[in-house]
């Protein structure tokens, strides 16, 4: 494992940003559709994450590979929303009584949606899923927030904004038309309007960023005092690096990680991944209980997944614009009855369970050795030795029965979690056709 490790290692620190596992792309079609009620049988219905997918978005901005259409057709959208109740309607009864302690709407962009149909949506995740107090989480971009739609947004905790950067050469070069008089329009009226705790989203490596404009959108970002930043490597390769080494741009992405880490260090905010950064005086919410790592999701809307402990499953999944729009065509075309089972997904087994637990773990507070065993009956250095190769690398402390990355260990999340997976996930991986 050592030498598979040195192998991640030699290549890109920006491989891949892995927030999940297994990734998309390992996903298969089901020999049988898996019925739901049998999918959730065994799993506890008392801290469910519960997730609502918008694939609609304002603009197609040239970096994003996420499951989103631009500007679709009026018709499209309200035919979505219906569809969206209808395998509500279906996955409650399919999966029974769920005790959800955490929601969000993401996307694409969930604001681009009227006040209206944004409201259907939260009245469907209230009625129709039994969504109750639990901290709802919504993402925004900068034009399509209005003061109505804050309105109906009103119980989300956490408002999180895109906005890449305030310099508006940087993000015009990642084709992003936003002009900073509407994010800071935005961001104000957020204030003005939300109590909910603020996320903005930068992005650094961009055509012509350096560590000056970079501190910049970060000051600038700061007089919102947000809550939390989420600081994004590029991962669309910006025209000026081409035929360049490959190495100049992840030198310059790096360069700018450790610039930013450090002034946001030393402006009032901790680390609490390679992307996420919290401001240190917030009064963290009183949350009731749920563990990314142990507990299940429900996702509704084409393009979201859901997670028990053993299956992961999904509607089909496509960047290309006229593949996204025929994956819409076909959810909007399902039968009711066809959403009361699972067709394509990943079956976890022990250890790609286990697999799993390190990666929802180790990039966030570490992998603690207590829990592991708690959960799998048996010690991770048992069940995946390779794992204390991060440690002789100097990559993760071993401490007080917690595996923990070290700086330059985080700064390596995106070459470390593609080397967490399994020759199984990774064969699948290579072998999925790009559409
Ligand atoms: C769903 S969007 C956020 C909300 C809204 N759609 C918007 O763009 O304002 C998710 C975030 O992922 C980040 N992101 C997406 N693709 C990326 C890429 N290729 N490289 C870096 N960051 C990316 C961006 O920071 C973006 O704000
Ligand atoms: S970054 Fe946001 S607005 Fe841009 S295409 Fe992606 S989801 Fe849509």
């Amino acid at each position: 494992m050592t030498s598979r490790l040195h192998h991640f290692l030699s290549a890109s620190a920006y491989q891949q940003y892995v927030y999940g596992y297994p990734h998309k792309t390992a996903y298969r079609a089901f020999e049988t559709p898996k019925p739901l009620h049998e999918v959730w049988a065994p799993e506890q219905s008392g801290a469910r994450f519960l997730y609502v997918h918008i694939p609609f978005c304002e603009m197609r901005c040239g970096f994003c590979n996420l499951f989103t259409t631009v500007n679709p057709v009026e018709t499209v959208v309200e035919r979505f929303l219906t569809q969206l109740e209808v395998e509500a309607r279906e996955t409650a009864s399919a999966i029974g009584g769920s005790t959800y302690t955490r929601a969000a709407i993401g996307g694409g962009t969930p604001t681009y949606l009227t006040a209206k149909q944004l409201e259907r949506v939260v009245v469907m995740m209230r009625q129709t899923m039994g969504l109750k107090a639990a901290p709802l989480s919504v993402e925004l971009s900068p034009a399509t927030v209005t003061a109505e739609k804050l309105e109906v947004l009103g119980d989300a905790t956490r408002l999180s904004l895109g906005v890449q950067s305030f310099v508006e050469a940087e993000v015009a070069a990642v084709k992003r038309p936003q002009s900073n008089v509407e994010v800071m329009r935005t961001l104000d009226l957020i204030r003005a309007k939300s109590k909910a705790h603020l996320n903005v989203d930068l992005i650094y490596g961009m055509e012509g960023q350096t560590e000056a404009s970079f501190i910049g959108s970060l000051e600038t970002a700061l007089r919102w005092r947000p809550e939390e930043l989420y600081l994004y490597p590029l991962y669309v390769r910006p025209l000026t690096f081409l035929g360049k080494r490959a190495t100049s741009w992840d030198d310059h992405r790096l360069s700018l990680y450790r610039a930013g880490r450090d002034w946001l260090n030393g402006h009032g905010y901790q680390q609490r991944s390679m992307r996420v950064f919290q401001r240190r005086d917030v009064v963290e919410l009183q949350l009731p209980e749920y563990h990314a790592e142990d507990d299940g999701m429900v996702g509704l809307g084409v393009g979201a997944r859901s997670y028990t402990k053993a299956v992961h499953y999904a509607h089909d999944w496509a960047v290309e614009p006229r593949a996204v729009r025929g994956i819409i065509d076909d959810y909007l075309a399902r039968p009711a009855a066809s959403f009361r089972s699972a067709h394509s997904g990943f079956e976890l087994n022990v250890e790609e369970q286990q697999r799993r637990w390190v990666v929802l773990t180790l990039f966030g507070d570490g992998v603690s050795e207590v829990a592991f065993s708690q959960r799998f009956g048996v010690a991770w250095p048992e069940a995946l030795p390779w794992l204390s190769s991060l440690v002789e690398e100097g990559l993760a402390t071993l401490n007080d029965g917690w595996l923990r990355l070290t700086p330059r260990g985080l700064e390596l999340s995106d070459t470390l979690g593609p080397w967490l997976f399994s020759e199984a996930v990774e064969a699948r991986m290579c072998a999925w056709e790009a559409k």
